[in-house]
């Protein structure tokens, strides 16, 4: 074995010590970039334990104001507010009730937070239908598509009026973002963002969600909307394309660590914001393993959200994002 260029050449000189590697390092976090996902309950007194997202809490309308006062604190970007209604029905009425769930959230946050940070609603029927399905059902079972966009528009319209500052469908109906976007244009809230869940997949990652915002699908599964992991790598960017076309002023990849190809790729056409979300079973697995003992939790979560943002990522949707925010600072 021979290397001409040793040993001139020696790339461990910029590994040394700690300044240097800062110095050079081609990745950083910035706890502006972080977006904290949020639960708000209807109906309860206490904070509620998601027993599989150690540390997650679906909040009372009083402890969601102090967690969000306490990411604000910590320089945190934005939050996005997830609601969990009394009351669900086939249609998720409690969606856009004005006096639903997430829209009184959403006007504590608003009235609490001024501008502190960026107020985002996630848009989507799942955590408001009885059936757990992100839209309106046909006689036969099936997610109607275009009499979900009817619903999304008011949704939507709903949580814009409740003080909402972003609007993230993450449905994965077709022309969802046309129908809000025209829906938010013709109520006076044409300068309200679309943050679209362009590329998100059908992913078993999502589960522990389903725990912290009771929406897991009362029969079959999402992979009638939702991207195939096994599809080809085009629909991810023609999901993109479509949605910049119907208006999104930036897009997301979801979810993020076993889906950095597509976030690269993503990063790479377009040039609005990218944002990724490391969702809910990316959490677990962390938190899981670092009870065992088997990982360094705090080393762990750290690695992976610089993966995340080396693959492209602007913003990040994480569940660490108050705890990451304070250590950044
Ligand atoms: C749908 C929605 C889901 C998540 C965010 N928005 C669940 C789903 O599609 O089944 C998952 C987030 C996570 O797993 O952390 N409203």
């Amino acid at each position: 074995m021979s290397n001409a260029e040793f040993p001139v050449a020696r790339p461990r000189r910029l590994r040394r010590t700690a300044p240097i590697r800062r110095m050079v390092a081609g990745t950083r976090l910035h706890p502006a970039d972080l977006v904290l996902p949020m639960f708000v309950k209807e109906g309860v007194s206490d904070p509620q334990p998601v027993a599989s997202m150690p540390g997650v809490k679906q909040h009372t309308r009083d402890s969601l104001r102090k967690a969000a006062h306490a990411a604000a604190e910590a320089g945190v970007g934005g939050l996005i507010l997830f609601g969990i209604p009394a009351v669900k029905d086939a249609r998720g009425s409690a969606g856009d009730d004005p006096e639903g769930i997430v829209q009184q959230g959403l006007a504590d946050l608003r009235a609490d937070l001024g501008d502190t940070l960026v107020v985002i609603s996630d848009t989507c029927l799942d955590e408001f239908t009885d059936h757990g399905h992100c839209g309106i059902l046909t006689p036969d079972g099936e997610v109607d598509n275009d009499a979900t966009l009817e619903r999304y528009a008011s949704v939507a319209v709903a949580q814009a009026a409740a003080g909402s500052q972003v609007i993230a469908p993450s449905g994965m109906m077709d022309g969802q973002v046309a129908a809000i976007r025209a829906a938010l244009d013709s109520n006076g809230f044409s300068h309200i963002p679309i943050l679209a869940y362009s590329a998100k997949y059908a992913s078993g990652f999502y589960g522990p969600f389903r725990e912290a915002a009771e929406c897991a699908p009362q029969f079959g599964d999402r992979s009638g909307y939702q991207q195939d992991p096994a599809g080809p790598v085009g629909e991810a960017l023609r999901e993109v394309r479509l949605d910049l076309a119907e208006g999104a002023d930036a897009v997301m990849v979801k979810p993020a660590l076993a889906y950095l190809d597509i976030l690269r790729q993503v990063r790479d056409s377009v040039e609005v914001p990218v944002a990724a979300y490391q969702v809910s079973g990316e959490y677990a697995m962390v938190e899981a393993a670092a009870a065992n003992g088997w990982i360094d939790r705090d080393r762990v979560i750290m690695e992976s959200l610089i993966a995340i943002r080396r693959a492209g990522a602007d913003m990040i949707l994480t569940y660490w994002a108050t705890e990451v925010a304070r250590r950044l600072s």
